[in-house]
């Protein structure tokens, strides 16, 4: 930059004219020292430019540096100024100054040495009638031109093709050379910093250090680059855009990227919608595949990892093609996307239907944008703009059909909401030969996704249409559990009335299989047998004390304790019973969800279930996998009709090994297994007490399984068996009598046999062997 020449200029410069002005021109023989303390002022007040003082630290290198800028006139010295003339190379002193040389702008320090210039391109002379002049325009550009020229476009040099980080209005990105706004170093700094603006495809691009997008703004299509009148654009040097209007105040009136869906390919992948959820009093980014598509990695997108994006269901079929129509969204990215002026929707839309490649249109005023890749950077917007996807018309009837509520504004789960043809796919259209299970919800299927993921897919009972709130409300409830021993939840569907629930498949079914089969019991030894119960007794303290919400399940038993490949115990189907049963509740009020074997005898009585009630059906569970047989159906050879009973008084008069299953003791079963299974039982025994502040809560079990203390002593259970429409308490053993008969009188009246009135009936408690 160093040049003798000018030193001597400046001099001879400085000496000829001392001169004081107050205009918007600077001419060949005039200057702009800083000591003059003069600015130059745009025609109408708006703008002032002039050389201003950024202080450093306090080091002599990064002491105060002057720069020449651009700033709203009598702005404070607060706000950082629009344009930075010669923003890498400050003057270290108060000793320099602005001045035409040789037909360009350049900043001189006090030793004559130029330090910026506008251009290193040599201009040519001036016409000999000429000068050049530089002058501040009303719209804050600072242009170079020949004093001869009545203003027009012809200058020799802008200000506006060399922006720093502010765009004012009148400026366009897309307009001359290279322009590109980009932010300063720091707050103080305005060297080059790493966050850049430029327009590319029509739309405006914030870039950062690695020049990958940060944020698209895609607005006002038809003058896509340009300001509205009144509004500047400004980068700030941690990353963000933001637009003020253009006065000495700086009001924010709006700024980006203002959350996770904003910013370009964070959330999302490709054909999917971006949009916020509530959750608690946070907001959420979220993603929605469209209609006719599918997450291209189910697990990842479960895992709310999104960024790959969706893909087709289908192959389009070209001549039998629709549009769904997405309401109030950003347009994707016009990367791959081609431009028709002057065409009105019609014909928009007839162009993409001809076109096998095109994926969707979007129409903003004349413009007719037809986009013939994957869908990117798309979220709804409050007042967005409508945009259309290709989709095979198929799809289209059946999803507009069954999917009549859905908007793409609400995303009502935080579980991934599932395409019906998605999963009638995976389970080979509910095919008979997938069905799992079958049990008063409704039937489980397995399925196989796409990419080889077994699942299992719940299809509830037919729930009445105001049923859907009510099931989005409790998959929102079952998602927010995570628990190694309960089920996890990976996606819903409702679609006209079907709803339906998929969770992980786990690979060795359910735990009645093996307990009450002949052949499969063998397989569980004691010490499966025990871990199994253990995992249960944790996963239901979770349900009941350590989860965000108490959930009571309701329906615990051994066919809804599903066993991964490690025979690991999965509490399955817990709220599900209160999800389906809200309809039966309400027009018939006698009825006790729940399975015949496992409700608690208060149940009957006061139809209320608790976590106690939980309790007793999970001491169910413990005896049945210590006997190896169902408490429903039970019978033996003394007449007992209730496992329990029989337990008990095996318990009691140390005659335990007559009733545990045979296929646990087996060679490896050592004295001390004997003493754990007593250890269990009574635990079992303690859950199953009738009186339910006698039963231990889930989390004292863990303990209790964990700890070898002394257990309290089991009192004779009461049991009554529902075979029939009558109910009867049956007493567990007559040599108890007196202390039975002063348990029946505190709770239920004098007599030893009770009968209770049919309030349930029977035939609603298929055993469900429910996934
Ligand atoms: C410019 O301003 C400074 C500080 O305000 C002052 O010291 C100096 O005298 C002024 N110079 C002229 C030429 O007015
Ligand atoms: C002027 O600028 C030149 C080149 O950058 C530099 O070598 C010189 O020291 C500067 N003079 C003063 C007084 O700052
Ligand atoms: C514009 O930018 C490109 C790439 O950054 C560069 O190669 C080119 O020289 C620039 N043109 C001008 C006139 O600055
Ligand atoms: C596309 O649809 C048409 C009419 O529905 C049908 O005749 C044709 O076979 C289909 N082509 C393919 C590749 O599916
Ligand atoms: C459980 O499933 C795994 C994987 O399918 C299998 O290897 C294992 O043998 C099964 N265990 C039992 C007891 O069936």
């Amino acid at each position: 930059m160093a040049n003798h020449q000018t030193f001597i200029s400046y001099y001879i410069v400085l000496i000829l004219v001392p001169f004081v002005w107050s205009s918007n021109t600077l001419t060949a023989n005039q200057i702009l020292s800083i000591s003059s303390n003069l600015t130059m002022i745009s025609p109408g007040n708006v703008f002032e430019l002039g050389f201003f003082k950024l202080a450093g630290s306090n080091t002599k290198e990064d002491g105060e540096r002057w720069y020449l800028g651009l700033w709203f006139y009598k702005a404070s010295s607060k706000m950082n100024p629009l344009w930075v003339a010669n923003r890498e190379s400050p003057l270290y002193d108060s000793k320099g100054a602005l001045k035409i040389y040789k037909s360009n702008l350049v900043i001189v320090n006090q030793s004559g040495n130029i330090i910026w210039s506008s251009s290193n391109a040599v201009v040519p002379s001036p016409p000999k009638t000429s000068s050049v002049v530089a002058e501040l325009l009303s719209n804050g550009n600072f242009v170079l031109r020949y004093s001869g020229d009545n203003r027009g476009d012809s200058f020799l040099w802008e200000s506006f093709d060399y922006p720093t980080d502010t765009l004012l209005p009148g400026s366009d990105l897309a307009k001359g050379v290279n322009r590109s706004l980009t932010s300063w170093i720091s707050n103080n700094n305005p060297s080059t910093g790493i966050y850049a603006l430029l327009s590319k495809n029509q739309e405006m691009f914030l870039l950062d250090a690695k020049s990958s997008p940060v944020y698209r703004r895609s607005f006002g299509l038809k003058t896509p680059y340009a300001l509205g009148n009144g509004y500047y654009l400004q980068v700030t040097y941690d990353g963000l855009l933001q637009q003020f209007p253009t006065t000495r105040e700086k009001t924010l009136i709006w700024h980006a990227p203002r959350d996770d869906c904003d910013r370009y390919g964070l959330t999302c992948g490709s054909n999917s919608v971006c949009s916020l959820e509530k959750v608690d009093v946070h907001e959420v980014a979220g993603c929605t595949c469209f209609k006719g598509f599918k997450p291209r990695n189910w697990w990842r997108w479960w895992l709310r990892s999104m960024t790959e994006g969706c893909q087709k269901i289908s192959r389009l079929n070209c001549t039998g093609n629709g549009f769904q129509v997405l309401k109030n969204v950003k347009l994707p990215d016009t990367k791959d996307a081609g431009v028709e002026r002057s065409i009105g929707p019609k014909e928009c839309r007839q162009r993409c239907i001809e076109d096998c490649s095109c994926t969707g249109f979007a129409n903003v005023e004349l413009d007719c944008f037809l986009y013939s890749s994957d869908l990117v950077d798309l979220r709804t917007l409050q007042s967005g703009q409508q945009l259309y996807i290709k989709v095979a018309t198929s799809y289209l009837d059946l999803l507009i059909d069954g999917d009549r509520t859905d908007s793409y504004e609400v995303v009502a789960a935080r579980v991934q909401r599932i395409e019906f043809l998605t999963i009638a796919e995976a389970t080979n259209e509910f095919c008979d030969s997938n069905i799992l299970g079958k049990g008063g919800f409704g039937t489980v299927y397995k399925g196989k996704l796409v990419e080889g993921t077994d699942i299992a897919v719940k299809r509830l009972t037919r729930m009445s249409d105001s049923g859907t709130s009510q099931f989005l409300n409790e998959v929102n409830l079952i998602s927010e559990l995570q628990h190694f021993n309960v089920i996890s939840l990976l996606g819903y569907c409702f679609h006209s009335d079907e709803h339906i629930l998929v969770f992980e498949y786990h690979a060795n079914r359910s735990l009645d299989l093996y307990i009450f089969g002949s052949t499969e019991s063998s397989k569980l030894s004691w010490k499966i047998r025990h871990k199994i119960i253990k995992g249960i007794a944790r996963g239901m303290t979770y349900l009941h004390h350590d989860s965000c919400v108490t959930i009571i399940h309701r329906d615990l038993k051994v066919s809804n304790i599903l066993l991964d490949k490690d025979m690991n115990p999965k509490i399955s189907d817990f709220g599900i019973s209160r999800l389906v049963s809200r309809d039966h509740i309400q027009t018939n009020t006698n009825k006790v969800s729940g399975t015949r074997g496992y409700i608690a005898p208060e149940c009957w009585s006061d139809k209320i279930f608790t976590k106690k009630t939980d309790v007793f059906s999970f001491g169910v569970v413990i005896l049945e996998i210590i006997s190896g047989k169902a408490n429903y159906k039970f019978t033996n050879s003394k007449g007992e009709t209730s496992l329990l009973t029989c337990m008990w008084r095996n318990w009691e008069e140390e005659s335990l090994l007559e009733v545990v299953d045979p296929s646990i003791m087996d060679s490896s079963s050592s004295p001390l297994t004997m003493i754990q299974i007593v250890r269990y039982t009574q635990i079992g025994l303690l859950c199953i007490q009738n009186i339910p502040q006698d039963r231990p809560t889930m989390s004292s079990l863990v303990v209790m399984f964990e700890s070898s203390t002394e257990l309290p002593r089991p009192k004779p259970p009461v049991y009554f068996n529902s075979d029939t429409t009558y109910s009867t308490f049956e007493i567990g053993s007559t040599s108890m009598s007196t202390t039975m008969s002063s348990l029946v009188r505190t709770e239920y009246s004098t007599r030893h046999t009770y009968n209770v009135l049919p309030c349930v009936n029977v035939r609603n408690f298929n055993r469900a062997s429910s996934v």
